[in-house]
């Protein structure tokens, strides 16, 4: 098999990044835009000793569980791989893309469930981060997600997976920064201004944080004008920032921002808690699915445990912890990033919840110094998973549970094996779908600690 080569394949299969994959004499293809059922003509992009890459370029025999995707762009946006497929497939798949993990990473025997889909399949993003740079000659801002495995922005007016107020403060930056002279990053040249616009919105109240993440150290006059203008325009907009990277990186945001125009946050409500959200701190994309999570986890604690002492690490703005504390004694949280610790105590104060210790600590080190055991641990750790000294803590630290929240099944499978080898016992694996049409899943492992 080689590059440029055009085969047909049966695709049998779907990997964990939203392939499908095919076989030929036992040699393995990758093929995007394909679907298991599907029988396609593909071109070969990459071909490598064990294994290839390819293109669909047509389908021959449309898988039974093939649609029509809701967006006319989905074919050449890279943000919604599985659009194309059915949704309640788009399911199963994720469920055999987790079951695949656990059991060839993880070494489990385990038969998962299906996701607990989306309340909403479309308008349920609540976090839009787009790349932004510049047409060549007239200089209007391009804006919108990257075409699949490249850094060329697809220009997008509309995107039916986030909510529609969203589409309008992007054409308002698009037709509008040229006027106030900002300009669109240029990548290769690292010049130009604006670098991303990120909207957060609240699925509560419907309102706006925009934040423009720019290529400078401080802010300057005319962003600070425009940034006023997108305020003034949109009465949704709760308040524009601007964030600071000059750096030379993929890493979205900087580290500072700085609150131009309004407020430096919104507020979400999740199982009747208010949180105040801020430019920098991590949030959940879709709140919804967010909250059935939340309330999995509340439930198994309400069920199996009296007034239990809950450590909540790696906690974002203490959202399980916040969510969880009126079934607990106390819950001790643990979160590295300082803005998100702020908003947390905000969000104490808020919803008048006393039970709540916030520590601003990198989790591994917090673990190491902390002297009380506790009933149940969760930790919802990056797309990395945890260190195994930090795994070694949280069973040292851990009388009952331990409940992980991930969002990469392959880094969730290598830590359990981890956790099983130590006497742990895993009880229940339940996936969920956030990240509806992507091949992103997030699942909630329950872990029963040796006594
Ligand atoms: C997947 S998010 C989960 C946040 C929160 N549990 C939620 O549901 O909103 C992971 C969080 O871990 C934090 N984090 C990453 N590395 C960390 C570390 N070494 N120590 C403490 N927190 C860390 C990030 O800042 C982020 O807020």
């Amino acid at each position: 098999m080689h590059e440029n080569d055009i085969v047909t394949l049966d695709i049998e299969k779907f990997s964990n990044l939203g392939y499908g994959i095919a076989k030929v004499d036992g040699y393995v293809i990758f093929v995007e835009g394909a679907c298991p059922g599907d029988i396609v003509s593909a071109k070969i992009t990459k071909a490598n000793k064990n294994f290839a890459q390819a293109k669909t370029l047509e389908v021959l025999t449309p898988s039974k569980n093939r649609v029509e995707p809701f967006c006319p762009m989905q074919k050449v946006c890279g943000a919604c791989q599985l659009q194309f497929i059915d949704y309640d497939y788009q399911l199963e798949l994720k469920r055999q893309i987790v079951e695949d993990a656990i059991r060839t990473i993880g070494g489990l025997d385990a038969e998962i469930p299906k996701p607990i889909a989306s309340p909403e399949i479309k308008n349920y993003r609540h976090k839009i981060q787009y790349p932004v740079s510049e047409t060549k000659v007239s200089k209007r801002i391009l804006a919108g997600y990257y075409k699949p495995q490249t850094h060329e922005i697809v220009n997008l007016k509309h995107c039916p997976i986030q909510p529609e107020i969203c589409d309008k403060v992007m054409d308002f930056i698009r037709e509008h920064a040229f006027d106030f002279g900002i300009s669109g990053f240029n990548e290769k040249k690292h010049s130009g201004d604006l670098r991303h616009v990120v909207i957060r919105s609240s699925a509560d109240s419907g309102r706006l944080l925009v934040t423009l993440v720019v290529n400078a150290t401080k802010t300057f006059e005319r962003l600070n004008k425009f940034a006023k203008a997108i305020f003034d325009e949109f009465d949704e907009v709760s308040g524009v920032c601007v964030n600071f990277n000059s750096k030379k990186t993929n890493v979205i945001l900087g580290k500072k921002s700085e609150c131009i125009a309004g407020v430096d946050f919104i507020e979400e409500k999740l199982l009747e808690k208010t949180f105040k959200i801020g430019p920098n701190t991590f949030f959940q994309v879709n709140p919804k699915s967010a909250e059935n999570i939340f309330k999995y986890v509340k439930d198994f604690i309400r069920k199996n445990y009296k007034k239990p002492l809950v450590l909540d690490a790696y906690a974002g703005i203490s959202t399980f912890g916040i969510c969880v504390s009126d079934t607990a004694e106390k819950v001790v949280t643990v979160e590295e990033n300082p803005e998100s610790c702020e908003q947390a105590r905000e969000s104490l104060k808020i919803n008048k919840v006393k039970n709540v210790e916030i520590h601003n600590s990198d989790a591994a080190e917090f673990f190491k110094n902390e002297k009380r055991r506790f009933d149940l641990t969760i930790i919802d750790p990056p797309r990395k998973g945890c260190s195994e000294e930090s795994l070694n803590e949280v069973f040292r630290l851990t009388k009952g549970h331990i409940v992980y929240v991930s969002c990469n099944p392959a880094t969730l499978a290598r830590d359990l094996k981890i956790l099983i080898t130590k006497g742990c016992r895993v009880e229940s694996i339940q996936p969920f779908d956030m990240f509806c049409h992507t091949y992103h899943v997030e699942n909630v492992a329950i872990i029963k600690v040796p006594q």
